[in-house]
């Protein structure tokens, strides 16, 4: 039996990636359509959802610390554990966490609702991790986004690399793309909904590969990667963003139709993972240093001006001071605008999860700081590259330190904050940069793109 209480408030948590971000935006979609209230008050909540992140142990342990919190609370609200954790444990997570309810993965966040219908009325421990094979819910005229005038676009979901480190494959399945004519009318639909800008997610966005070449066709493009870019740029849509780029996959048609299309914003995100040729072998990652240097030419010679940022593992088994001192000089090639490191975490069943982790966390900790000292430089350099430049910016909100300012980012997607009220979120703005901050920088604004258009 499955009945709907409208009266239950639920607080909805999201761990992890972008993929995991735009899940939430669903499932909040599917609560609301079915009679619940999304609250932000995590403590008065009637159900808690923990959408959860499978890539590192650190998020794994975050979440049984958050179990933890609300079991603790005096009104015990229900707790349910969804995302890639849950699609992984199971059933073992209510062995191992006291207080969880329920458990919903992620190849079965649409019956979420019925879930929690079911847990009020039954008070049994419920559990739904879908059927092998299933089709994922692509829809993205969700009324519950982060943003109104941003959207995720999923274009294609699961991965079928298998680098040694990585659990996703094994949580979200084979890779499979979305038809690009489906694509193409949800970001029409997306421009009539008032929105400035899309990212077209999936874990390797540029290995987009559909069924059929429907609503590719008439585009120019030396991959359906590259096509599909040219195909969403011609609904004129006013600003796109990608990731992540797989570099194995990234072709220089990429940066061809980047040149070729305005609204396709200049930053491409193309994570590495390591800079020695002995550790990419290990991690089965498919391409060598020399490989990846020849994109990142292609990249940094584009008249775009394109961001470049990255992944980093330090510590991966076997990884030796030598191929360490190859990370950074590639790092120092590289030049980041901005990069994310991660000290490598076993994940049971990975083929890396049988070699010997013998890289002390210490060193570990030791390489991950040297890392991010040098790209710190870096990254001080890019920011610092833009002062005196006019740059293009959404306003996205007000900013969290000052309430006379607005925080948004640029089209290569470096966070700008700038003078302005409330009334301007949602404007792309003209703004003049006249300062690099810490992590981003801060400018004028000096036209209102949208108004003079
Ligand atoms: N350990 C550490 N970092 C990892 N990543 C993926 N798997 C692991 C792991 N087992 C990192 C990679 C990837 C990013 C999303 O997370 O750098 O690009
Ligand atoms: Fe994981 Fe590699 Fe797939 Fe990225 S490409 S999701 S690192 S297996």
């Amino acid at each position: 039996m499955i009945i709907k209480d409208k009266t239950k408030k639920v607080y909805l948590e999201t761990f992890g990636c972008q993929m995991n971000v735009s899940d939430s935006e669903r499932i909040a979609n599917n609560l609301v359509t079915n009679g619940y209230e999304m609250t932000l008050d995590s403590d008065s909540a009637d159900v808690v959802l923990l959408n959860t992140c499978s890539v590192r142990e650190k998020a794994e342990h975050k979440l049984f610390s958050r179990v933890g919190h609300f079991n603790n609370l005096k009104n015990k609200p229900k707790i349910g554990v969804m995302g890639c954790v849950a699609q992984l444990e199971g059933e073992t997570i209510f062995n191992r966490s006291n207080g969880v309810d329920f458990v919903v993965g992620t190849r079965a966040i649409a019956r979420i609702s019925d879930v929690i219908s079911k847990n009020i009325v039954d008070e049994n421990l419920a559990i739904d991790l879908g059927e092998r094979e299933f089709d994922y819910d692509w829809s993205v005229n969700s009324k519950q986004r982060f943003s109104p005038y941003i959207a995720f676009v999923p274009i294609i979901e699961g991965c079928n690399k298998f680098c040694t480190y990585c659990i996703v494959p094994f949580s979200r399945g084979r890779e499979r793309s979305l038809s690009a004519e489906v694509i193409v009318n949800q970001v029409k639909t997306l421009i009539k909904e008032g929105v400035k800008e899309i990212h077209l997610i999936g874990q390797n966005v540029n290995s987009y590969r559909p069924l059929s070449d429907v609503g590719l066709e008439g585009f120019a493009g030396a991959t359906k990667f590259s096509k599909l870019l040219r195909a969403v740029a011609a609904t004129g849509m006013e600003r796109i963003k990608f990731a992540t780029s797989f570099p194995r996959d990234f072709h220089a048609d990429i940066i061809k139709a980047i040149e070729e299309n305005k609204n396709l914003c200049n930053w491409v995100h193309l994570p590495v993972q390591s800079g020695s040729n002995k550790v990419l072998r290990d991690m089965r990652r498919g391409h060598t240093v020399e490989d990846y240097k020849k994109r990142v030419d292609i990249i940094r010679s584009s008249p775009r001006n394109i961001s470049l940022t990255t992944d980093i593992i330090v510590g991966f088994p076997g990884e030796t001071d030598e191929d360490f001192e190859d990370t950074l000089r590639l790092v120092d090639y590289c030049q980041y605008d901005s990069a994310y490191f991660f000290k490598y975490s076993i994940r049971k069943g990975t083929i890396s999860a049988s070699m010997v982790d013998n890289v002390t966390d210490d060193e570990k900790t030791i390489r991950f700081n040297r890392l991010n000292i040098l790209h710190k430089i870096h990254q001080q350099k890019q920011l610092q590259a833009n002062v005196n430049k006019v740059l293009k910016v959404l306003a996205e909100r007000p900013s969290s330190k000052n309430t006379n300012e607005l925080t948004g980012h640029s089209t290569c997607h470096k966070i700008v904050n700038f003078r302005g009220n409330t009334s301007d979120i949602g404007n792309v703005f003209d703004v003049k940069i006249t300062s690099e901050k810490v992590n981003s920088l801060y400018g004028e604004k000096i036209r209102n793109i949208d108004n003079a258009k």
